[in-house]
């Protein structure tokens, strides 16, 4: 089986590349190859490779810069998911479109299911749920999205690299406690994403990994684990602090 992973710099690809074996070959490509915003690109790559399935851990993922460039973000987490949703299905190429729980608002006290409706408070989430829209109508058999959250890896930017740089550099640490979610590593992500690409899975899944943390649990397992293992020199105490105390353009409770 011969899979196109595209968003090959991201955290997502780069686990994904280190999946390949005797059966599943793996290509990923960068936004040099294939920019997804760009139809005939699509286009020429896919046909070129001509692979048995698709997955696109491309994306705009800079959740609160979104609110300054709201055109950028539709655009790849939007519109360009509508192109390769045409392509795919007019080459019967299998596609699998990662997606993320900014598609909803993040009041629920339990957690969400599929057939939730979207409701975004931030132009990433709306980005995103433009996107979804998109492939469903386009593309509703032979396609699947998978929702995740709060994803980290050793690649990329995430909160614990971010949490490493601010533990080594920084005497104290205020973290929000107030927001809760699943933290969820690319490595175990990107087996879910090769499950649903070799089974042709469709529809709409919700996959983190297991367990909940306040992002200040998260971060202060992230300094036990980091003491233990050498990778911080130091503990430094982490105080719990709420969204409101921490301005971001934009707030759901994720
Ligand atoms: N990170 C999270 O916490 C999280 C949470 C929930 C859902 N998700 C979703 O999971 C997926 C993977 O996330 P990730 O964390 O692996 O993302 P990431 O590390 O930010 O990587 C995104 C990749 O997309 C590429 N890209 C952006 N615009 C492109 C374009 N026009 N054409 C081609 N490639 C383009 C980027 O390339 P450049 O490096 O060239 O910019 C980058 O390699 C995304 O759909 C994201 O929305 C992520």
């Amino acid at each position: 089986m011969k899979i196109v992973v595209i968003g090959k710099s991201g955290q997502l690809a780069t686990e994904l590349s280190y999946l390949a074996n005797d059966e599943i070959e793996i290509i990923c490509l960068g936004r040099h190859d294939i920019n997804i915003e760009d139809k005939s690109a699509i286009e020429k790559a896919l046909t070129h490779l001509n692979p048995d399935a698709v997955i696109n851990a491309a994306a705009y993922t800079a959740v609160d810069l979104a609110e300054k460039e709201s055109e950028q973000a539709n655009q790849i987490n939007g519109y360009a998911v509508g192109y390769l949703a045409q392509v795919c299905n007019s080459l019967a190429m299998h596609l699998v479109h990662l997606s993320t729980d900014f598609v909803f608002d993040g009041n629920n006290s339990t957690p969400y299911l599929t057939t939730n409706k979207h409701a975004p408070v931030n132009t990433y989430g709306a980005s995103k749920a433009i996107g979804e829209k998109l492939l469903i109508e386009i593309m509703p058999k032979n396609s699947c999205i998978i929702r995740t959250a709060w994803v980290y890896s050793t690649h990329g930017n995430n909160f614990v690299k971010t949490m490493l740089t601010l533990m080594e550099n920084k005497p104290e640490l205020g973290v929000i406690s107030d927001q809760i979610g699943t933290p969820t590593y690319a490595k175990t992500l990107a087996k879910a994403c090769i499950h649903a690409a070799v089974n042709k899975l469709s529809g709409i899944y919700h996959w983190t990994d297991q367990g909940v943390a306040r992002r200040y649990d998260f971060a202060v397992a992230i300094q036990e684990l980091a003491l233990e293992k050498n990778l911080i020199s130091k503990n430094i105490p982490i105080k719990a602090i709420t969204t409101a105390d921490y301005p971001t353009p934009k707030k759901a409770k994720f």
